[in-house]
């Protein structure tokens, strides 16, 4: 885990003590390293040098204006999927014409919000969301920027719930389909194709899907080029993998040197979408034991954070690395169920680890800078939880723990 580790038997964020971090921010609360974010952006952008390219960062990864704010700053791009998400970008000081719209339900509003500030490329997923796209563009004067998403029906090798690029998914354009909608995109007055778009999964561990998708999307590009087509840029999506436990994903060079060794000597600008491999292992979630409890075959850690702060176990089963914030020697290991107080029997964080814990002990669950606080909600009318990021050794309050006034506001009973 880059930029987090023991220092003294005291697990640190880069030079700033977990510990005092809880003491001072409270528990549960997400910690999130600058440096690590810096070097993961960095580490991306670097892999392409020397050609076209622009790393645009998938926002629903993690949604904070001040994680946002650092890509910006950092020259990055964002691939966004709602009004929302562009109302982020913005506050964050994003570039206009480094934002690309996917998603499959692009509400007429969002289409305006984004054809307003002129953003880069919308990512079109169907014929249907081409024509709407099409008349909000016209009642406004303006030629929409297009890409379609094509599913090029590659098999991610990934979770079920996260894999997107097979045909029976809901996303994209079918393969077969897309040349045809190039060709009759012309007909729409108020769309420019300038692109092409596929995204196959998240959390791939292999590099062989994403060549495989990239090889078709490149079959296509050359048979629109051919038919006069004027294609600006290819985008291949997001969904590199990262290390929660022990998978051995792609590491980002050889990612990028594959994708830029796949393209060749095109022309095209290439864009990527990556998420998880830029802020998943920047943070961690920290979390104080309630109470343990031992039962004739379990042990239970009862700790404060629960699904609603981070749902990937329960939802997906997911595994994240659970390790104690301050290391004991004093033995006592037991095999714990670390579970949250919410009233589902799914409220785990992790299942069968040993850990030697008291009352009181902080853990730190690795691995949740990406789609842990995004995901989170406020299931058992529990505030979601505060967010810090550390800098060298100072810590920064980046979203206040959530007070239970803002948790109702705009609630009303009836009169
Ligand atoms: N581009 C598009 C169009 C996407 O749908 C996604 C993620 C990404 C980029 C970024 O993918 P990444 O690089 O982060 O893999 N909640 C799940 C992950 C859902 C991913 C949805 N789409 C999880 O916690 O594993």
């Amino acid at each position: 885990f880059p930029s987090f580790g023991y220092q003294n038997s005291g697990l640190c964020s880069e030079s700033v003590q977990l510990d005092f971090i809880a003491r001072k921010f409270g528990t549960p609360c997400y910690v999130y390293s600058r440096a690590a974010l810096v070097a993961a952006y960095q580490e991306f952008d670097a892999a392409f040098a020397g050609r076209d390219h622009l790393v645009c960062y998938a926002v629903k990864a993690n949604s904070s204006l001040a994680i946002l704010n650092l890509f910006a700053r950092l020259g990055s791009g964002f691939d966004i999927v709602s009004g929302g998400e562009l109302r982020r970008v913005l506050k964050a000081g994003g570039d206009p014409q480094k934002i690309v719209f996917s998603g499959v339900g692009k509400q007429p509003d969002e289409m305006r919000a984004a054809l307003a500030i002129d953003i880069l490329c919308f990512n079109v997923e169907s014929e249907a969301e081409l024509q709407v796209l099409n008349q909000v563009a016209g009642e406004m004067n303006k030629i929409a920027p297009v890409s379609l998403r094509v599913n090029p029906d590659v098999d991610a090798k990934t979770h079920p719930y996260i894999s997107t690029g097979l045909k029976e998914n809901k996303f994209g354009i079918p393969f077969d389909e897309a040349e045809s909608l190039y060709a009759s995109s012309r007909d729409f007055s108020n769309v420019r194709v300038t692109g092409l778009d596929c995204h196959i999964g998240s959390q791939l561990t292999e590099l062989a899907p994403f060549i495989e998708a990239c090889r078709k999307m490149l079959g296509l590009l050359d048979r629109l080029q051919t038919q006069g087509l004027q294609i600006d840029h290819l985008d291949l999506g997001g969904g590199l993998g990262i290390r929660y436990s022990a998978e051995n994903p792609p590491l980002v060079g050889q990612y990028v040197d594959a994708l830029r060794a796949c393209v060749g000597q095109r022309k095209q600008r290439i864009l990527i979408e990556p998420g998880r491999a830029l802020v998943g292992n920047a943070g961690i979630l920290l979390t104080r034991v309630e109470y343990l409890k031992h039962t004739g075959d379990k042990n239970f850690a009862i700790v404060d954070a629960a699904m609603n702060d981070l749902m990937r176990p329960a939802l997906y089963d997911a595994y994240h690395e659970i390790l104690p914030v301050n290391v004991k020697n004093d033995g006592g290991i037991k095999t714990y169920q670390v579970v949250g107080p919410v009233c589902e029997t799914g409220d785990f964080l992790g299942h069968d680890r040993d850990l030697a814990l008291s009352q009181g002990d902080l853990l730190a669950i690795m691995s949740v800078g990406a789609y842990g606080m995004s995901m989170s909600s406020n299931y058992n009318t529990r505030p979601r939880a505060a967010e810090v990021m550390v800098d060298g050794d100072q810590v920064h309050l980046i979203r206040e723990r959530e007070s239970m006034e803002q948790l109702m506001a705009g609630e009303k009973i009836l009169p």
